[in-house]
C-alpha cells in the first residue's frame, strides 16, 4: 500500500492510502485542510496542489484546467489526481477569515491561577476557538481554523450530501486542534 506524505506549512504527516485512490480523500485522511469548492465534481479548478512525486499522469479534467506549464510545474488537481506509488503532496496555503471580534485581555498575566476555558464556535466552514477567564468571561486569545469539511465543497447542501453518502463521517472536524496549537 503506497504511502502519501503531505505538507501543510510546518506540518508534515504521512498516511497509506491505496493505490489509485483519489488524492483529495488521502489529504482528507491526513486530516490536513484542503478544499475543495465544487466537491471533487472537476468543474471549479480550485483544488490545485502541488505534487513532488508518486501521482498518475493526469486525465482530461486536469489537462482542461490546467495549462501544460501548470502541469510542467507539477501543478494537479486533488480531486482528480490519483495516487500511483509512495507520494509526497504539497498543500496551498489557505486563508481562513473570522469574523469573530474581542478584544485581547491580558489579565491572565497578573491572575496566575485564574480559572481558564476554551469556547469553540464550530462552524461548517470555520472553526474558532478562544481562550477565556471563566470568572470574567474575558478573551485572552482565540485562533480560527478551516473546517476539514471544505474537502467535500464549498456549500453546506454539497457536505450534507457527501455526508448522506457515508464519506464526511470519517472526517468531518479536525481542526479544534489547530485551533488550539
Ligand atoms: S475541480 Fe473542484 S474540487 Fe477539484
Amino acid at each position: 500500500m503506497p504511502t502519501l506524505t503531505v505538507i501543510s506549512g510546518n506540518t508534515t504527516r504521512t498516511v497509506s492510502v491505496a493505490a489509485g485512490a483519489l488524492l483529495g480523500g488521502a489529504i482528507a485522511q491526513s486530516g490536513l485542510p484542503l478544499e475543495q469548492p465544487c466537491a471533487g465534481r472537476g468543474t471549479c479548478g480550485k483544488c490545485r496542489v502541488l505534487v513532488e512525486a508518486g501521482i498518475a499522469a493526469p486525465g482530461e479534467v486536469e489537462r482542461q484546467h490546467l495549462t501544460p506549464e501548470e502541469l510542467a510545474l507539477n501543478n494537479r488537481l486533488a480531486c482528480c489526481a490519483r495516487v500511483a506509488t509512495d507520494a509526497v503532496v504539497v498543500l496551498a496555503p489557505l486563508a481562513v477569515n473570522s469574523a469573530k471580534a474581542f478584544h485581547a485581555s491580558d489579565a491572565y498575566k497578573t491572575q496566575p491561577n485564574a480559572p481558564l476555558g476554551m469556547a469553540i464556535d464550530l462552524g461548517s466552514t470555520t472553526v474558532a476557538a478562544f481562550l477565556t477567564l471563566l470568572d470574567t468571561g474575558e478573551v485572552c486569545a482565540g485562533a480560527a481554523s478551516l473546517n476539514q469539511q471544505g474537502v467535500y465543497g464549498a456549500d453546506v447542501i454539497s457536505r450534507l450530501a457527501a455526508a448522506q453518502g457515508m464519506r464526511a463521517r470519517s472526517a468531518p472536524v479536525a481542526p479544534p486542534g489547530r485551533c488550539v496549537d
